[in-house]
């Protein structure tokens, strides 16, 4: 058996974790979701999500992976033994797979921009001809399903290379960048004339606007930014020497993680209102958005380009722990194995995912429940399989896990007071399990 593979130092996981935390989630899905949900109360009900549900999550899953040391199929059974809680393992990398499969069309739209970027193709148009070349684009079904594929080829080329050397050296130079270009966006943004009613609109919540889909979309947002409920985090942490604080890592990846969804709002928002666009436009808006108010600002269009660099990166690191999780448990974290895996697995994704890229396209009349292939990937995923692959880690901790061992692992290396301990327990243990299955049920309509 070959020596299991770890972090080479503390922020190597942390900057990990928080790169599959923070990708298009909080850059792309939260401002065009909560732009669908009404702004300010969408964005509330999804903060307190995060705190009340999202963080013990994190924490919840991080001392399942560092417990038991082991893959995300792997740990379930180390813990619970001759039970079947390991599905919540094999739940976990078919969420991943359904989501890469559609993740992976967004980050193509981000390869194709690029190119378009860097070619000059993006230079003095309007905020109309952004959306219009946009979409022709994305509607040509030979750019994308390429892009889609060039996408997953960069996310299976850093998984083959493995844990350490691939993917913490990407994230240890990519998310500080991400973090400041961002915020040279903003103020470009705030500053724009009309950005006020964008603030206005993130910042003030309106109650009248929120119905039961308004609240289960705000809790599988939080649980789809924070990347929980997939054992995908299980998997990161199992790679974690002991001497690391658990719930400071999991509270700075809540931080943050609030903090770009934060900057992604009042980067967008002002602008859609100063610029007169739709903010429920779906998942373009970003795309239509963003080239206007980079074209607004000296040298926007290099801006544009190294924002868009970033961007990939972001969604990248995302995508290498769908990729990562599935691998894991196939290859039984044998190094020599990792290769081989990671192309048949990232491929079969690709090839599943087609349909999804096509759906903004020719596959685009094609819907169900009314929704497109890509929307009903991305619901299933986000408000069914999240939730319930959540609810059950919820339920694996109080009842698998003893509580004096779970205070320990908690404890190393963190100090950690019993108060804020009994807190999280008993967040996990009644409020987690209630909560979720209250929101699922009341869209089902059974309140
Ligand atoms: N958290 C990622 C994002 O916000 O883009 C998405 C994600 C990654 C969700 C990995 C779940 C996961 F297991």
């Amino acid at each position: 058996m070959s020596q299991r593979e770890q972090w080479s130092s503390k922020i190597g996981f942390i900057l990990a974790a928080a790169g599959s935390a923070i990708g298009l989630g909080a850059i792309w899905k939260f401002p065009y979701i909560a732009g669908e949900n009404g702004g300010g109360a969408f964005f509330l009900i999804f903060i307190l999500f995060t705190l009340i549900l999202g963080l013990p999550l994190l924490l919840a899953e991080f001392s399942i992976g560092r417990t038991a040391g082991s893959n995300a199929v792997d740990s379930y059974r180390k813990i619970a033994p001759g039970t079947k809680w390991h599905w919540v393992g094999v739940l976990g990398m078919v969420t991943s797979f359904i989501l890469l499969s559609f993740y992976s069309v967004i980050g193509g739209w981000i390869v194709v921009y690029l190119f378009k970027a860097v070619t000059g193709q993006l230079n003095g148009l309007s905020s109309d001809q952004y959306a219009e070349v946009f979409g022709a684009t994305i509607s040509n079904p030979g750019i994308s399903v390429f892009v889609q594929l060039l996408f997953i080829l960069m996310t299976i080329i850093v998984v083959a290379k493995g844990i350490e050397k691939g993917i913490e050296l990407a994230s240890k130079i990519m998310m500080p960048a991400l973090f400041i270009l961002f915020i040279l966006l903003v103020i470009r943004a705030v500053t724009l004339d009309g950005a006020a009613e964008g603030v206005t609109f993130l910042l003030q919540p309106d109650f009248s606007k929120v119905t039961s889909q308004t609240i289960l979309e705000a809790m599988g947002q939080s649980f789809f930014t924070l990347s929980v409920g997939v054992s995908v985090m299980v998997t990161y942490s199992s790679y974690l020497p002991k001497t690391q604080s658990l719930p400071r890592s999991a509270i700075s990846i809540v931080a943050m993680n609030i903090f770009i969804v934060l900057l992604a709002g009042l980067a967008i928002f002002p602008a859609v209102f100063a610029f007169d666009l739709e903010p429920g436009a779906g998942p373009v808006l970003l795309f239509n958005v963003l080239p206007t108010v980079f074209s607004q600002l000296p040298f926007g269009m290099l801006f544009f380009i190294a924002f868009l660099v970033l961007f990939l990166f972001a969604a990248l690191t995302s995508a290498f722990s769908m990729l990562e999780i599935i691998v894991s448990v196939i290859s039984k974290g044998d190094p020599g194995k990792r290769t081989k895996w990671s192309w048949i697995i990232g491929l079969a994704i690709f090839v599943c995912g087609i349909p999804s890229a096509l759906s903004f396209g020719v596959l685009g009349d094609i819907t169900l429940f009314g929704k497109t292939i890509f929307d009903l990937a991305d619901f299933t995923v986000s408000n069914v399989l999240l939730p319930i692959g959540s609810l059950l880690i919820a339920l694996f901790v109080p009842l698998k896990m003893k509580k004096t061992a779970l205070y320990d692992e908690l404890k190393q290396g963190s100090g950690l007071k019993r108060g804020l301990f009994e807190t999280w327990f008993f967040l996990i243990r009644f409020v987690a399990p209630v909560l979720i299955l209250f929101v699922m049920l009341d869209v089902l309509g059974v309140f």
